[in-house]
């Protein structure tokens, strides 16, 4: 085959990290309140579209939590960013009719952040952690006994006059969300009770989402155009609604108007050099990185990242489980390959390469 040839220098990694991307699938900073991604969030397991399997899974357990009167057994909700994990562990608390506090591991460096926290729970109410793989060893401990017993233990004193003081917590639901499972300690990932993966969206799920958000945007949206964003979004609510509201500022100041067809679609994402399959100059980077290493690779995950100038920790949770989906990579014990696939994907896209 052809070996197409790159036109990104090394440099073109210093200062373009993978945070700015539009496809990034995590969250960018601010974005919630420019964006208003709290706005969109599905409220309930009715709006809340895919994951059937997850969704079945939870809307049984909250309704036997509801008929015996108790709080939900501990969830862990883990998958790639962008899928809805934080949407769910709300909709939880919203079905379940209870008071919902949220907060991320690394707030919780502190032991008095923690107890603080496990101190103002409201009987049967949701404690979301997000990011919990990065609890301290001490927060972890603090949690043990109040995942398990509904208690804190404090040490009140210091050194020979120490003594533990048990605390009675009201019953809680921990509500544990993570993009890397494999990083959960395995005694803290006992104590959840139900564990629940995130997949990638389907098309027709994603179609579906992209039609709720242009409804609440009002926007006038085609079919095909919906589709097409389906296409490009990777498989991730979060770069769906991301993509639709760029395309409507295209829209608006190419035709004064909110109605978006196919055309706007493929011409505003061409802009953002957006690939057919949602793809962009980050993505592509990485795999004639790989291509142009003996014709595919194999190429570590450490010099990858530092060619790309990204983590190698974001480049394995964030950027490649969507290029792993799609088959465009692989991981093998000598490193990442680039499949055959991938080969043609960047062969087929050789125009928006040179753009
Ligand atoms: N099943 C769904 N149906 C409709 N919209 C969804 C769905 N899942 C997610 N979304 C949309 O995608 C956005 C991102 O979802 P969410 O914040 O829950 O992802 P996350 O998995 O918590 O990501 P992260 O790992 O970055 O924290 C939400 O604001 C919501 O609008
Ligand atoms: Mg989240």
């Amino acid at each position: 085959m052809a070996i197409v040839s790159s036109n990104f220098s090394q440099s073109d990694s210093k200062g373009f990290k993978g945070k700015e991307r539009l496809v990034n699938p995590a969250e960018i900073a601010n974005e919630s309140n420019s964006l208003k991604e709290d706005s969109v969030r599905p409220k309930s397991f009715d709006d809340f579209m895919g994951q059937s399997g997850l969704k079945e899974v939870m809307s049984i357990s909250t309704k036997a939590a509801i008929s015996r009167s108790e709080a939900l057994d501990h969830v862990l909700l883990y998958g790639p960013p962008g899928l809805g994990k934080t949407t769910m562990a709300l909709i939880l608390a919203n079905e379940m009719g209870v008071d919902c506090r949220i907060s991320s591991a690394p707030a919780l460096e502190r032991p008095r952040d923690i107890v603080g926290l496990l101190l103002n729970l409201k009987p049967m109410g949701i404690l979301f952690i997000d990011e919990i793989h990065r609890l301290t060893k001490v927060a972890e401990e603090l949690l043990y006994p109040a995942l398990e017993d509904f208690r804190l233990d404090l040490t009140v004193g210091k050194g020979t006059t120490a003594r533990t003081r048990a605390i009675k917590l009201p019953r809680f639901t921990l509500v544990g969300a993570t993009t890397r499972p494999a990083s959960i300690s395995s005694p803290l990932r006992d104590r959840f009770g139900i564990t629940q993966r995130f997949e990638f969206y389907k098309l027709e799920e994603l179609h579906q989402i992209i039609n709720r958000t242009a409804n609440y945007l009002e926007l006038s949206l085609s079919n095909e155009a919906s589709f097409e964003i389906a296409k490009r979004c990777r498989g991730t609510p979060r770069i769906a609604n991301r993509l639709l509201r760029r395309i409507r500022d295209f829209a608006l100041v190419q035709t004064n108007q909110n109605v978006i067809d196919l055309s706007l679609v493929v011409n505003s994402l061409q802009l953002h050099k957006v690939d057919s399959c949602g793809l962009d100059n980050f993505d592509r980077k990485l795999l004639f990185m790989l291509l142009n290493t003996n014709n595919g690779g194999p190429v570590g995950l450490d010099t990858l990242a530092s060619a790309l100038g990204e983590d190698a920790a974001t480049l394995e949770s964030v950027v490649e489980p969507f290029l792993l989906q799609i088959g465009f990579i692989k991981r093998t014990p000598r490193g990442r390959i680039l499949t055959e696939q991938g080969k043609k994907h960047l062969m087929n896209e050789v125009d928006i390469c040179q753009d």
